[in-house]
């Protein structure tokens, strides 16, 4: 038995599926032929599209493909001025974030796209207060050794390096001083992680962490990606090490998460886009 199969009792020769996978469904005059088939990649475009439920294919659970819901439809308007209204959230209040919400925020982050759908993030959700104080002591420490190395006589740093010193200085004097400029004592983390060498982890990452903070800004919550995390993990082992993170895999991204504090009452401008139309 192939892992694509068309039933050709049900199918009603639409042509929908060979429109949306021409490489692997072809309409050969009798029906759907399937070529190639050790290159789907299981997207589910076909399973999505087919009218008649008459493709099956192995490790695809067709009760995982619900019809879509008919209100589906959200306003243009609606989405960019929520788009617009998400902001970084650096002050947290002093609560828990139950772990079902945290669940409902990694489930939503699997939809996003992938190359080749390849789905390859794997998540690390952490709650656990001692360990993100260790992570941010590790980063803080990462900074300060960082700042005292760039600061050393004679280093001639380019503009773009010379802005960030001050961001590094404080966060090692922060941190000194019993505060967290890191994570911002926010009650979770989620980071997510990936095979290093795939050319796509990188921006598979981004966009399932696109998904979860949007996801938690309907939901009330408040998110930050955290970039020194991210620079810390990058260079220092031990971090990699203590999360226990496949040796394989890279931490491409990582957010806070916690109910926010502040409310704003305004959207903010942003520079105009740098755009060439050709
Ligand atoms: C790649 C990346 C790294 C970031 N790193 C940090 C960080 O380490 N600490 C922090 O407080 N904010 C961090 N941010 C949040 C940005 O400062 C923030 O998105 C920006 O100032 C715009 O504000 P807004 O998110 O409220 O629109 C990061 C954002 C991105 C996209
Ligand atoms: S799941 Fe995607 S790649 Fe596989 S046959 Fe269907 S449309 Fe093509
Ligand atoms: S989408 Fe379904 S009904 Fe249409 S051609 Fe493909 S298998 Fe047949």
């Amino acid at each position: 038995m192939g892992k694509i199969e068309i039933d050709s009792q049900k199918c009603i020769s639409c042509g929908d599926c060979t429109l949306t996978c021409p490489s692997i469904l072809l309409a050969d005059g009798q029906g759907i032929r399937v070529v190639d088939e050790e290159y789907c990649t299981l997207c589910g475009h076909c399973l999505a599209l087919c009218p008649v439920k008459a493709i099956t294919i192995e490790g695809m659970n067709l009760r995982e493909f619900p019809d879509l819901p008919e209100d589906l439809e959200v306003p243009p308007e609606t989405l960019a001025a929520f788009l617009r209204s998400r902001r970084s959230c650096r002050v947290f209040a002093e609560k828990e974030v139950d772990r079902e919400v945290l669940e409902k925020l990694v489930d939503i982050a699997r939809y996003a796209p992938t190359g080749h759908n390849s789905q390859n993030f794997q998540f690390m959700v952490i709650k656990e207060k001692n360990l993100i104080r260790a992570l941010a002591k590790r980063t803080a420490i990462f900074f300060g050794n960082l700042y005292k190395m760039l600061s050393a006589p004679g280093i001639n740093l380019p503009p773009w390096l010379q802005s960030h010193m001050r961001g590094f200085r404080l966060n090692w004097e922060y941190y000194q001083a019993g505060k967290d400029r890191i994570f911002r004592n926010a009650p979770a983390l989620i980071i997510i992680h990936a095979p290093a060498e795939n050319v796509s982890s990188a921006q598979n990452c981004s966009l399932a962490m696109a998904h979860i903070i949007l996801q938690a800004q309907a939901m009330g919550l408040g998110t930050c990606i955290i970039g020194y995390f991210i620079t810390a993990a990058e260079r220092d082992p031990s971090i990699i090490k203590e999360l226990e993170i496949p040796k394989e895999n890279k931490i491409f991204t990582c957010c806070t998460v916690g109910y926010p504090v502040l409310k704003f009452k305004r959207l903010v401008e942003r520079k105009p886009p740098a755009v060439r139309w050709l």
